[in-house]
């Protein structure tokens, strides 16, 4: 079996298989998992359920640091939980994933949350870490850096895929709205969306999950045996 110290940091933009490939690498290296995406999601949640605006910078901010966010913090099972109320699954609906940019754009959310994740990582002697700034901003010093990319046109493959749309017409319509969201994530002030230097950049567009997850446990154990 594979054994594995240390940090792996799965960086990217939505689209690419990112959560089912972290998933399935932690099980391979007996890593914890800490999905941060989640945890801006229940951040959402909170703001949503305060009833402020979640463009109100200073509210958001304000309601986030009154909720108690928690997340675990293996692969197998997720939990998600705001102030004591199990959120896991409404985190993956439509109103959270509409105004959770608007909410992750907080720089006073943003340092919350990354002290949370950065004290949640602490605690494990082997951890795979997904998020956007992971590698450049909470993780800096981990042990290895991935960057999963894919072209839009495949990401928007994949989402059309899950959402049941068939049309050439619908592709392109979520393959558009994939580049817009990328910009915007890129061209955010605080900790925009991209690869760390040290990032190994694995491009999954021609790759089928298997292979993805395979080079990430091989860079994870290369890594590891080479510190
Ligand atoms: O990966 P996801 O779709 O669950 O992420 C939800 C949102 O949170 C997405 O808009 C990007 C943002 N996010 C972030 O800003 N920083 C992270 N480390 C993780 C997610």
């Amino acid at each position: 079996a594979a054994r594995f110290a240390g940090q792996v940091t799965l960086d990217g933009p939505s689209g690419t298989g990112k959560s089912s490939v972290a998933r399935a690498a932690a099980t391979r290296l007996g890593a914890a998992y800490l999905d941060t995406g989640a945890m801006y999601r229940a951040a959402t949640v909170a703001v949503l359920d305060a009833g402020v605006d979640p463009e109100d910078a200073e509210a958001v901010a304000r309601v986030v640091a009154a909720a108690r966010i928690e997340v675990g913090t293996t692969a197998a099972t997720e939990r998600v939980e705001v102030d004591g109320t199990d959120v896991a699954e409404r985190i993956r609906g439509a109103e959270v994933t509409r105004n959770v940019s608007a909410v992750s754009a907080v720089p006073a959310v943003r340092r919350q949350l990354v002290d949370q994740q950065r004290d949640l990582v602490a605690a494990a002697d082997a951890v795979v870490v997904e998020g956007r700034d992971i590698g450049t901003v909470v993780l800096p010093g981990a042990t290895v850096k991935i960057y999963l990319t894919a072209a839009p046109e495949a990401r928007a493959q994949r989402r059309a895929a899950q959402l049941g749309l068939t049309t050439p017409e619908e592709v392109a319509a979520l393959a558009a709205d994939l580049r817009r969201r990328d910009e915007c994530d890129s061209s955010r002030a605080d900790s925009p969306l991209r690869p760390a230097a040290d990032a190994v950049v694995v491009d999954s567009t021609d790759l089928d999950r298997e292979a993805v997850v395979d080079r990430v446990v091989d860079l994870a154990l290369a890594a590891a045996g080479a510190r």
